[in-house]
C-alpha cells in the first residue's frame, strides 16, 4: 500500500492554558496515521507567521473554527493523492495554497498542525519512531535540555521583567542525569521561595511564580537555588534567560519595569552583559528587540566567546533571517518552532542554515501547548543539539522531556548525550 494522503482532517482541541487549537490527522493510502497540535505564543514576534483564530466573543476570540473549516475547504483537497513522503512538496503545496507571506488566510495554525502531521504518518508509514525516521540512519545526538525554573514576562502577568530563569546542565554526561539534576534545582528553588512568602503557584510553563523585587533578585534566589541543590553554579548548572526584549521596547528604548529603569539599547546591552559578568550565566535569548540588531549584536560581540546568545523573535525560525544575523555576527545560536515560520521545511531550513554557521540550535516548544512531543523528536532526530520545552512541571512541559528519556532507552548503548557539543566552537571550548 502506498504513501499518498488519503484523507485530512482538522478538529478544534484545548491548549495548556485552556485555549482552542488545532489538530490534524492525516491518513495514507497504506493505513498510516500522522497526527499533530498546534502551539501557540505569548510572547511573539512581528515577524512570525500568523495564526488564524475567530475573533468575537468566544473563548476571548481565541476560537479556530475558521482555521479548520479550512482544512476541510482547501488544504485536505490540495493533499490528497499527494505522496506523505515528500514533505517538501507538501509544504510548498500549503505555502502556495495560502499565497500569503506569512500564512495569514488559511492560518499558521492550520498549516503547522498539517505538516506536522504529514510528517507523522510518513513516519508511521516506515514503520519507524520519528526521530530515528528524520535521522535517516544519521547517528545523532540527544539535546542538551534548558529548564525553566522561574517563569516571568508574558508568561506571568509581567511580575518579572525577564522572561524565563533557566539551567542548562551541559556536564550532566547523560540526557537523564540532566533532567534528574533539574530536577534537585527545581526543589530546591520552590523551598527558597515558600521560605520568602507564600507560593501563588506557577507561571504559564510551569516555572516558579516569581515573587521577586527586581530582576537581579531573581537571579540571585535563582543562583542560591543551584548551590542549595546540592550542586554547583557555574560548574554543573549554570544560568540561561530568555530575555524576551521584544516585550519591553526596541531600539528606541526598553523599560525594565521592575527595576524602575528605562534603557536605550546600548544600556541594555551593557545591562545584560553586566549580568553575564555577576552571575554563572551560559546562554542568553533575546538580550534586544526584534529589529534592534545593533544591541543584539553589541551583547555578541561582548560575551559571545562564553555565551550562548538566541535569537527567538530576533530570527523568527526564518533562514533568510539567519543568514543576514550571521552575516552581520548578531548572535550565535538560533531558537527554532516551527508554528514560528509555519511548515517542517521551513523550519527544517532555518536550522540547517543556523547550523552550516557553526550556531548552536534549539528546538523549542511555545508557552501555549499541549501533550503533543513531537519537538522531542524534532529536536533528536535534526541533531539539533538542544531542546527548550518550559519547566519541570506541568504534563504539556513533562510529556516532552519524558519522551526524550524513552529515545534515550531506545538508542541503548548508542546513547550520546550532545552536552557542550551543542553549543558554537568558542563556547564549547570555554567550557572544555
Ligand atoms: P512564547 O514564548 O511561546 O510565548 O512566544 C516562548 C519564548 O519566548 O521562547
Ligand atoms: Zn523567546
Amino acid at each position: 500500500m502506498t504513501s499518498r494522503i488519503l484523507s485530512v482532517t482538522g478538529r478544534q482541541i484545548w491548549d495548556s492554558r485552556g485555549r482552542p487549537t488545532v489538530e490534524a490527522e492525516v491518513v495514507l493510502e497504506s493505513g498510516a496515521l500522522g497526527r499533530a497540535i498546534a502551539p501557540a505564543g505569548a510572547s511573539r514576534g512581528a515577524h512570525e507567521a500568523i495564526d488564524l483564530r475567530d475573533g468575537g466573543e468566544a473563548f476571548g476570540g481565541f476560537g479556530v473554527n475558521r482555521a479548520v473549516a479550512g482544512i476541510a475547504a482547501e488544504i485536505a483537497p490540495a493533499l490528497i493523492g499527494m505522496d506523505a513522503r515528500e514533505q517538501a512538496a507538501i509544504d510548498a503545496a500549503l505555502c502556495e495554497l495560502d499565497g500569503t507571506a506569512n500564512k495569514a488566510r488559511l492560518g499558521a495554525n492550520a498549516i503547522v498542525a498539517v505538516s506536522l502531521a504529514v510528517l507523522h504518518a510518513a513516519a508511521d508509514h516506515a514503520r519507524e519512531p520519528l526521530w530515528r525516521y528524520l535521522a535517516g540512519g544519521r547517528k545523532v545526538r540527544l539535546p542538551l535540555p534548558e529548564i525553566q525554573i522561574f517563569g516571568g514576562g508574558a508568561h506571568a502577568g509581567r511580575r518579572t521583567d525577564v522572561q524565563d530563569f533557566m539551567v542548562m546542565c551541559p556536564k550532566a554526561g547523560t540526557f537523564r542525569r540532566a533532567l534528574e539534576i533539574t530536577a534537585d534545582v527545581y526543589r530546591a528553588a520552590g523551598r527558597l521561595m515558600e521560605a520568602r512568602g507564600p507560593l501563588s503557584g506557577v507561571a504559564d510553563e510551569g516555572g516558579w511564580w516569581p515573587d521577586f523585587a527586581s530582576n537581579e533578585d531573581a537571579l540571585d534566589v535563582l543562583t542560591k537555588a543551584i548551590e542549595a541543590s546540592g550542586h554547583r553554579a557555574g560548574e554543573d548548572v549554570w544560568i540561561s534567560l530568555d530575555i524576551a526584549a521584544n516585550e519591553l521596547g526596541d531600539a528606541a528604548g526598553y523599560t525594565l519595569a521592575l527595576d524602575d529603569r528605562r534603557l536605550s539599547g546600548g544600556e541594555m546591552a551593557g545591562r545584560i552583559v553586566e549580568w553575564c559578568n555577576r552571575y554563572p550565566i551560559l546562554s542568553i535569548e533575546d538580550p534586544a528587540g526584534q529589529d534592534d540588531w545593533d544591541s543584539v549584536g553589541a551583547v555578541t560581540a561582548a560575551v559571545g566567546n562564553r555565551v550562548q546568545i538566541i535569537g527567538d523573535d530576533v530570527l523568527v525560525t526564518n533562514a533568510a533571517r539567519v543568514e543576514r544575523a550571521a552575516a552581520g555576527n548578531v548572535v550565535n545560536a538560533a531558537l527554532i518552532k516551527v508554528n514560528q515560520v509555519g511548515t517542517v521545511t521551513e523550519a527544517k531550513a532555518a536550522l540547517d542554515a543556523a547550523l552550516a554557521q557553526g550556531w548552536g540550535a534549539i528546538v523549542s516548544a511555545r508557552s501555549g501547548e499541549s501533550e503533543d512531543v513531537a519537538i522531542a523528536h524534532l529536536s533528536t532526530g535534526w541533531d539539533a543539539g538542544q531542546l527548550k520545552v518550559g519547566s519541570f512541571t506541568r504534563s504539556e512541559r513533562m510529556a516532552k522531556w519524558n519522551e526524550v528519556l524513552r529515545i534515550e532507552e531506545a538508542m541503548g548503548a548508542d546513547a550520546v548525550y550532545a552536552g557542550a557539543s551543542a553549543f558554537a566552537a568558542p563556547i564549547r571550548e570555554a567550557l572544555a
